[in-house]
């Protein structure tokens, strides 16, 4: 049985040190969860604050409607994935898989079918009579990932599973995690600081910067219309540019410098003459050559990457910004070059100046800032 995860004003101290204040988070029954953020932040002790390996110094955890927060780690049916694959190193991959069955004392013949079910889902069925060291890196995590799952456990918990991997391992691996994920069906809480890892795997994903959560969305949601500033520049690149929104007959404008675009798409309670910051992700950047509309910007350097050619340039106030384009078959635009900038309206995102909130219409954002009230 998968379950719902419920976790209520959590709060995290070791010794004087406040690590998560208030932390409201569900995670829905079935769904792929990842908490996403920088070093620090927090994600490993949540983590196991849901296990049960860390104290909790404040709120309630719920796995359906049981509270958990005094359970012992050991009834919480958990499955574990860590960084350093954990598997036994003195024990066939096959006795690795079967280990928690055969401790929880069922018959033989249904942990051999048990484990030869979870062996040949994870595709290291060929290698059962082998011992973990014969193994790859990825096979070794696959024999992990098997024997976490072989118990049918409510909760799998998954902290940076693959960053011991080598780059091409790792997105093998995350299609791998993700399709078995999918075809067993069970609520996964999912660790990574990799923000391209967690937009292949998740169905939703938590940022976390300071033991707070930032935004909680789709992979879509969050890359497109970021919550605040953090956000934005933690997944995927931004430039970031000082600005000003203007309300001009009731017409809101960006103005750059001397660049100014209207901007339609504000939020009521944000219209009015303020400075914002603007954040435009590289590739929304067109870079236009000569004189004419958009920002004055001028090339520094540029490096020729095969599909796509990145532009660093400076504006006139002196702010750098890089763009992506699609490589072309002219040359490349040449350093010292005085061009135009124009932007993706679309996708471009308009902050406060404190970067703290997007002031446009469409921020799917299912943070939970008060505790809910159970019925
Ligand atoms: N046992 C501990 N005692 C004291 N402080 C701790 C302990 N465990 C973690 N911390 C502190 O809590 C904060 C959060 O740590 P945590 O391990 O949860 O970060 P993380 O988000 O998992 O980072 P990373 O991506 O580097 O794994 C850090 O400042 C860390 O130093
Ligand atoms: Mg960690």
């Amino acid at each position: 049985m998968s379950v719902r995860i419920n976790i209520k004003n959590a709060r995290k101290q070791f010794g004087e040190v406040v690590v998560i204040p208030d932390l409201n988070l569900n995670i829905r029954e079935g769904e792929f969860f990842t908490l996403l953020g920088p070093s620090g932040c927090g994600k490993t002790t949540l983590l196991r604050m849901i296990a049960g390996f860390n104290s909790i110094e404040g709120g309630q955890f719920y796995f359906n409607d049981t509270l958990i927060n005094h359970m012992d780690p050991g009834k919480r049916n958990i499955g574990m994935v860590f960084q350093n694959y954990a598997i036994f190193p003195n024990m066939t991959v096959r006795k690795n898989v079967a280990y928690g069955l055969t401790n929880r004392k069922i018959p033989p013949a249904e942990v051999k079918k048990l484990t030869d079910e979870f062996l040949g889902l994870v595709h290291v069925d060929q290698y059962a009579d082998r011992m973990p060291d014969r193994l790859s890196g990825g096979q070794q995590q696959r024999v992990a990932l098997a024997r976490a799952l072989v118990i049918h456990p409510d909760v799998l918990l998954m902290d940076e599973p693959l960053s011991n991997l080598d780059a091409k391992l790792r997105v093998e691996m995350r299609t791998v995690i993700k399709n078995i994920q999918k075809s067993v069906g069970i609520t996964t809480v999912y660790v990574t600081h990799d923000q391209e890892e967690a937009m292949a795997v998740s169905d939703r994903i938590a940022v976390m910067n300071g033991g707070v959560i930032q935004h909680v969305g789709t992979p879509k949601d969050i890359y497109q219309r970021p919550a605040n500033l953090f956000v934005s520049t933690f997944i995927g690149r931004s430039n970031v540019l000082k600005g000003e929104l203007m309300v001009k007959d009731e017409i809101p404008y960006i103005k750059l410098n001397s660049f100014e675009v209207p901007m339609l798409n504000i939020r009521p309670e944000y219209l009015g003459n303020q400075k914002i910051t603007i954040s435009v992700r590289p590739e929304e950047l067109l870079m236009q050559k000569g004189e004419g509309d958009g920002i004055k910007a001028t090339v520094d350097d540029s490096v020729f990457l095969g599909l796509n050619t990145h532009y660093f340039m400076h504006l006139e106030d002196g702010t750098e910004v890089e763009s992506i384009q699609e490589s072309t078959i002219d040359s490349i635009i040449p350093n010292g070059s005085v061009i135009r900038l124009m932007i993706n309206t679309q996708k471009v995102n308009l902050f406060t100046e404190d970067g703290s909130a997007n002031i446009l219409i469409g921020v799917q954002n299912d943070i939970e800032t008060q505790t809910r009230e159970e019925g």
